[in-house]
């Protein structure tokens, strides 16, 4: 079976039983600023899980874009990815426990579906500790479906619960899957620990939210919130004890192998990591983001930069990032059609990078063999001073990790912990800038520069539904005659979206809408969706402004009471402001 019939069987099978299919999410979390990626289908759904009803009704099925940076390092094995796509089934306070495992159960062993025998397949629950109880009703459940008890572990928090994806939101017990890949026949008890037991599908039974206090409430609702990974069940019903072995990746090794001249890059580490980092980049620039020095854009520049650097290890001279991102979006725009949308800004985006890494990266290589000579060989530890490191990524552009990587070839640690003051110190430098960006920007109090605050937040929410929810404030600066608003978007605005912005503006302008002022935790004004800079700590108050019921942000203010007030709002330029970011400049008349 490929991932394309795999992804097609499991959408079936729980359409059949009443099931609705939503899209996947981008990787960038809406409004979540504890994480900076989706990292499993929940994620999306957090509000639901909380209670909200969901637009589809109480059943959903989907397959959903993930990155996990966590395990970025062990890239390069057979298993470990950091884009992964993860199909998902969801109750949302409906069916629980015996449903969602009868489900699990004739999807894996039914012969019109994974057709998995039951000898192969063994499971885990949840053992019980202080904060929730032993699983029993999942024990039960697997064992009055035949399994045998030999073949279900009770194991701790540590490997049967889950959640939440940041440090707060609905979490709880679960039951995952395993599936044998032995050569042998398995044996009759089941050991966690056997590596030829691979898990491939995860139950979690959410009853918790996890407050910020790290207490564990119980749910107004019980939901069922599943996972399987695309790459790992395509692999292991394919008979491969590895990812890189299917479909999902062969094609960027046929690829790698005619630019490299290397016969098997699928054997080595260095062409591992180059098509897993491409792969997860080209998903990642699909969605908007462009390298950069902070949260994603840095995540997406040190995945580039890997790349480029396995390259050379490779003997790759050329430029050719952008000519295996083709090849993914060749092979995934039918299911991904947002990768074909966004072709030409992903290839920009990629070539522009590696034209700039590779400038600095022989100098740097040069100025880190330099660092090295330089250290006296007759010390017991030899390191590099973090402020070397940090020297290296400030001026050539060296993420931590590459040099890190670059000293282990070398036999050298690098001091992590002095680098990462001085890299603190420059993230709390720009985030000050950002900030002051974000927050600034009005020029005075005057009622013009309010009136043109006010008409600004309909300008975001307007963007957001012409362009996208990827659209988000980069900077504002009002005075009494314009406003001016950077928001990111990958690309110019033709004439249609920005009529398309004036039209719903001026709409909501006329519709009279009032502006109310609320004070609410920062917890409470993200469940209610609202758009705009959260500040980092928990706790506090923030105010949040709400257009009827158009527009929520997070904003100090001041705002004009009603929206008639404003007259007419056109938008008198639209422009780049920089890469990946654009920039409008409208008025009120
Ligand atoms: N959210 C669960 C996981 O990622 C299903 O494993």
């Amino acid at each position: 079976m490929n991932a394309k019939e795999l992804r097609k069987k499991y959408l079936d099978f729980f359409k059949k039983y009443n099931h609705k299919e939503i899209k996947s999410a981008p990787l960038i979390p809406d409004n979540d600023p504890t994480v900076l990626f989706i990292t499993a289908g929940m994620h999306p759904l957090v509000p639901y899980l909380l209670g909200q009803p969901h637009p589809l009704g109480k059943r959903i099925v989907n397959y959903q874009k993930c990155i996990r940076t966590g395990d970025i390092d062990a890239v390069g094995d057979d298993v470990h990815l950091t884009f992964f796509e993860m199909l998902g089934n969801w109750s949302l306070g409906n069916y629980f426990k015996n449903e969602a495992i009868e489900y699990s159960f004739e999807f894996l062993t039914s012969s019109s579906y994974l057709s998995i025998p039951l000898e192969k397949l063994a499971f885990t629950v949840f053992a019980g500790d202080s904060d929730a109880p032993f699983d029993e009703q999942s024990y039960n459940k697997w064992l009055s479906l035949g399994v045998s008890s030999d073949r279900v572990a009770k194991l701790g928090k540590s490997d049967n619960w889950w959640g939440p994806p940041g440090q707060t939101g609905p979490c709880g017990p679960d039951t995952e899957m395993f599936y044998w890949i032995g050569k042998k026949s398995p044996p009759d008890k089941f050991e966690p620990e056997d590596k030829n037991w691979v898990e491939i599908w995860n139950d979690v039974f959410m009853q918790y939210n996890k407050t910020s206090a790290g207490k564990f409430e119980s749910l107004s609702q019980p939901n069922v919130d599943t996972g399987m990974g695309v790459e790992r069940v395509t692999a292991v019903l394919q008979g491969k004890s590895s990812v890189y072995d299917t479909e999902l990746f062969l094609p960027l090794f046929v690829k790698l192998s005619k630019i490299s001249g290397c016969e098997s890059p699928r054997d080595t580490k260095s062409g591992r990591i180059i098509v897993e980092h491409i792969r997860s980049s080209t998903f990642i620039l699909a969605d908007g983001i462009s390298p950069s020095n902070v949260d994603q854009g840095y995540v997406l520049r040190r995945l580039i930069r890997r790349a480029i650097r396995e390259g050379r290890q490779l003997g790759i001279k050329e430029k050719f990032t952008l000519k295996l991102a083709e090849v993914v979006i060749k092979e995934y725009a039918e299911v991904y059609p947002e990768l074909e949308a966004n072709k030409t800004f992903i290839l920009e985006e990629l070539e522009c990078e590696e034209i700039q890494f590779s400038r600095t990266l022989e100098k740097g290589i040069r100025e880190f063999n330099k660092v090295v000579d330089s250290i006296p060989l007759n010390l017991e530890r030899k390191i590099i001073s973090g402020r070397k490191a940090f020297y290296l990524y400030d001026t050539f552009g060296f993420p931590i990790e590459l040099t890190k990587e670059l000293a282990k070839e070398r036999g050298f640690d690098v001091n992590e912990d002095k680098f990462n003051d001085a890299f603190k110190k420059h993230q709390e430098l720009s985030r000050k800038g950002a900030e002051k960006k974000f927050k600034g920007g009005l020029a005075d109090r005057s009622e013009a520069t309010t009136k043109l605050h006010t008409a600004t937040h309909l300008l975001h929410q307007a963007l957001r539904q012409v362009l996208g929810n990827h659209v988000a404030q980069k900077g504002s600066n009002i005075t009494i005659d314009r406003l001016r608003f950077d928001f990111s978007h990958p690309e110019k605005m033709d004439k249609e979206e920005i009529e398309n912005v004036e039209k719903i503006v001026n709409r909501k302008i006329l519709d009279d809408l009032p502006v109310i002022k609320e004070e609410m935790t920062v917890e409470k004004a993200k469940y209610q969706g609202a758009i705009g800079l959260f500040e980092e700590r928990y706790g506090e108050n923030v105010s949040v402004y709400t257009i009827g019921n158009f527009s929520k942000e997070i904003c100090g203010g001041p705002h004009i009471l009603n929206t008639r007030e404003l007259g007419t709002f056109k938008i008198a330029k639209e422009e780049s402001s920089s890469r990946g970011v654009r920039r409008i400049k409208a008025v009120l008349i």
